[in-house]
């Protein structure tokens, strides 16, 4: 069984490995060459744990790269892995899923066997019924039946994409016929876990909506968290009694400095705009996205408070990614403190065990430094903004700092004389 791969990226490249790793042959389209070049030598362009290791086991053999769609006609699936980034607007920019249909669409003009397209990206719902397949049947020229369409949203967390591939909670496939439906699903025969077999419009919002949940949840633990402070409540006490009600869950509820990423942000704010779009006022989801902007910059005002204007204060930055485990930064809570404490006349020392020269691109006139001991040194005080698990061994780094201030953005330090944001 043959399966095609378009889009080289953060989906693409773990759904391509992972691919290869249950067998199958699996070609990769990746149209920057930098990129392409670097997958084909073995080397993941993303860092994601485990994943460099099945790329060096299957390239060659069962995974090939190549930065043209030739090589799409000879097999029975595509997977479309693109990216959708927001338009200015908050919307879906579906700019690369159009380029890449009608690419695809005229690579499988000569071909005669039938052939599969299956939607990974998120996509707003109608895409793959209204955008994707028109597309790809104009430019292929086959208004035969022969090419059949699905959505097979992913639920990929990075730092543990592989894992997740591998052991997802649920595969949700949508479709318009049934027999697409269960060919797609039989390319996971060797994962167990509860199908969702569904229509084209009902798979692309599962994605939407799982992800506006999960954001639910931890804009509804950060607010629950400003409260519980005020208070004098231990958030984290309180959220551990009420997830324990299997109604709830206990995940996502750990309040903190926000959500960030290449997912959260933007798929809340793509189904705010479609809601919009319809003539619906999304009223929670908009507190959602509003309760996150402000949460990052309680940060900066819980700073003031206790060590007053920040102009010439030396402000270490622990944790730049947006999580733990990635280099990746994107709207990455970290990127709207340093800015507030930028322009607030404050001197930022940042450390990331992986992000630092991501960062720097952003914020290129701030200091970087090797390890949190460095950052450390001298400063006035500390805001700790991702839960690198590695940071709740620190403890005499501090002693290090002019005056021991220090807030944490995410509950992970052991230390004493700390304090939460929101708690
Ligand atoms: C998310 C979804 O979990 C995944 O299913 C989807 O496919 C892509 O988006 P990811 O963005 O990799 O995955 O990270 P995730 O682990 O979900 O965390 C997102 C953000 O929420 C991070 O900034 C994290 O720090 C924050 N978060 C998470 C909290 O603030 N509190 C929590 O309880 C959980």
């Amino acid at each position: 069984m043959r399966i095609n791969i378009i889009g080289g990226g953060y989906v693409g490249l773990v759904t391509a490995v992972c691919f290869s790793e249950l067998g199958y042959e699996v070609h990769l389209v990746e149209i920057d060459r930098e990129k392409a070049g670097a997958i084909n030598r073995g080397i993941a362009p993303i860092y994601e744990p485990g994943l460099d290791n099945l790329l060096k086991k299957h390239i060659h053999r069962n995974l090939t790269v190549s930065g043209e769609y030739q090589e799409i006609v000879e097999s029975e699936f595509t997977f479309m892995c693109v990216g959708t980034p927001p338009a200015p607007d908050g919307s879906a920019d579906l700019r690369f899923i159009r380029s890449a249909s009608r690419s695809l669409g005229s690579t499988l003009k000569d071909a005669k066997d039938p052939h599969t397209v299956v939607v990974k990206s998120t996509v707003p719902p109608g895409t793959t019924g209204t955008i994707v397949a028109p597309a790809v049947l104009e430019a292929s020229g086959r208004q035969d039946g022969s090419i059949t369409f699905a959505m097979n949203p992913e639920f990929l967390r990075e730092g543990q994409a592989v894992g997740d591939f591998f052991h997802p909670d649920r595969i949700v496939i949508g479709c318009g016929d049934d027999g697409a439906c269960r060919r797609v699903a039989a390319l996971y025969d060797g994962i167990d876990a509860p199908l969702v077999m569904t229509g084209l419009e009902a798979a692309e919002m599962i994605k939407y909506v799982s992800n506006a949940f999960l954001a639910t949840k931890i804009s509804f633990s950060n607010e629950i968290g400003n409260i519980c402070k005020k208070l004098g409540i231990d958030v984290y006490e309180v959220m551990r009694g009420v997830g324990l009600d299997s109604r709830i869950s206990p995940h996502f509820l750990n309040a903190g400095a926000g959500f960030g990423g290449s997912c959260f942000p933007k798929d809340v704010a793509a189904l705010v705009s479609l809601a919009e779009s319809i003539g619906e006022e999304p009223l929670i989801l908009k507190s959602v996205m509003a309760v996150n902007e402000q949460q990052a910059l309680r940060m900066v005002t819980l700073l003031e408070s206790r060590i007053g204007d920040l102009r010439g204060k030396q402000i270490a930055v622990l944790g730049l990614a947006f999580k733990d485990n990635t280099d990746d930064i994107r709207d990455s809570r970290a990127i709207p403190v340093i800015q507030a404490l930028v322009e607030r006349g404050a001197l930022v020392r940042a450390f990331d065990p992986l992000a630092n020269t991501a960062m720097a691109k952003v914020f290129p006139g701030i200091m970087y430094y090797e390890s949190a001991e460095g950052a450390l040194s001298g400063a006035d005080a500390c805001l700790v903004m991702t839960e690198w698990p590695e940071f709740s061994h620190l403890d005499n780094e501090f002693d290090r700092m002019a005056s021991r201030v220090i807030i944490e953005g995410r509950r992970i330090l052991s230390c004493d004389g700390k304090e939460g944001i929101c708690w």
